[in-house]
């Protein structure tokens, strides 16, 4: 066991999840202010002592994503100068993620920028949960643990005995995540032809794989505007399927995606708590925590043990 003392601050990003976490961990959670200047620049003070300490600030960069990112920056270089041993960025969902190439001429490539910040600002590790793109781990030059939430959304469904089952992959992307469910699901594998017209809309086309008279489960990294996962669930409705639900890791939820959910003809909406979200006006919401998850892999980093073990009991890759 490590004799550095374990400290878990939280930005404004998701409090609540990092309590779950120090729950889990049965620690108190390490209070740090975390204001505004009267102009708006982000005010931050540790209010414990972590010099020497093993430092993990748990904050998701979801909307509003520049001031979430910045007060994480600000934290990791407040610990920084606090003389933390370590410090680990728990991100529990990595916002600017899906800008992670350059598919125009001068367009940046935002997320490696962030991956930049943040080693640049201070942070050792970062521990983070079903990126857009496994890839971008790549993109830190820092150790990257990056967790999949499937143990808990698998789990869920398969109380549920969904019989016969299709799990629906809203776009190609999303297929070999999709592929992962339906493996351990025991389900059938679709896919849905999807085309991005603009950020805020999508057209679909086909659907690749049967699911009439089967229960459609749709499964994604993130639900955004809910375009994608919404016109997806309309046209398994339309092909005859039994029942229709939704599932993602990450709600960031932003623009008409509420709206959307609601008129959406599915039996239940699922997603994790790695950005908070409010169920008003969604009655079939239901949100799985994914705290046991972290806290065991930020204990596990702490005592320097292997976290692969946790990417063992996943389903997406
Ligand atoms: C796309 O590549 C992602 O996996 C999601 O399907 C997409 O980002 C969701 O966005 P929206 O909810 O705005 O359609």
């Amino acid at each position: 066991m490590s004799q550095r003392s374990l400290e878990l601050i939280a930005g404004n990003a998701c409090p609540g999840l990092a309590d779950d976490i120090a729950r889990e961990l049965s620690i108190q959670r390490t209070n740090a202010r975390v204001g505004r200047f009267p102009d708006g620049e982000i005010d931050v003070q540790i209010e414990a002592n972590v010099r020497g300490a093993d430092v993990f600030l748990v904050q998701s960069t979801s909307p509003p994503v520049n001031d979430n990112l910045m007060e994480l920056l600000i934290l990791i270089d407040a610990a920084r100068r606090a003389s933390a041993m370590r410090i680990t960025a728990v991100i529990p969902y990595f916002g600017y993620a899906r800008k992670d190439r350059k598919d125009e001429g001068r367009v940046p490539i935002t997320a490696k920028l962030c991956a930049n910040l943040l080693a640049k600002a201070g942070a050792d590790r970062v521990l983070t949960v079903d990126l857009h793109a496994a890839q971008i781990q790549g993109f830190f030059d820092i150790p990257v643990d990056h967790l999949y939430s499937a143990p808990v959304l698998v789990g869920h469904f398969k109380a549920q005995r969904l019989d016969p089952l299709v799990v629906v992959a809203p776009d190609v992307g999303s297929s070999k995540m999709a592929r992962g469910y339906a493996n351990r699901l025991g389900g059938e594998l679709a896919i849905v032809d999807k085309r991005r017209v603009s950020a805020e809309s999508i057209e679909v086309g086909a659907v690749i794989g049967d699911v009439k008279d089967r229960h459609a489960l749709l499964i994604d990294d993130m639900i955004s505007t809910a375009g994608s996962i919404t016109e997806a669930a309309r046209v398994c409705h339309e092909q005859g399927a039994k029942s229709v639900r939704i599932a993602a890791t990450h709600g960031v939820l932003c623009g008409p995606a509420r709206e959307r959910l609601r008129e959406a003809p599915v039996e239940e909406i699922v997603l994790t708590d790695t950005i908070p979200v409010d169920p008003a006006g969604l009655p079939n919401l239901t949100v799985l925590g994914i705290a046991p998850l972290l806290a065991e892999a930020v204990m596990r980093v702490h005592t320097e043990q292997s976290i692969s073990v946790l990417f063992n009991r996943q389903a997406g890759a």
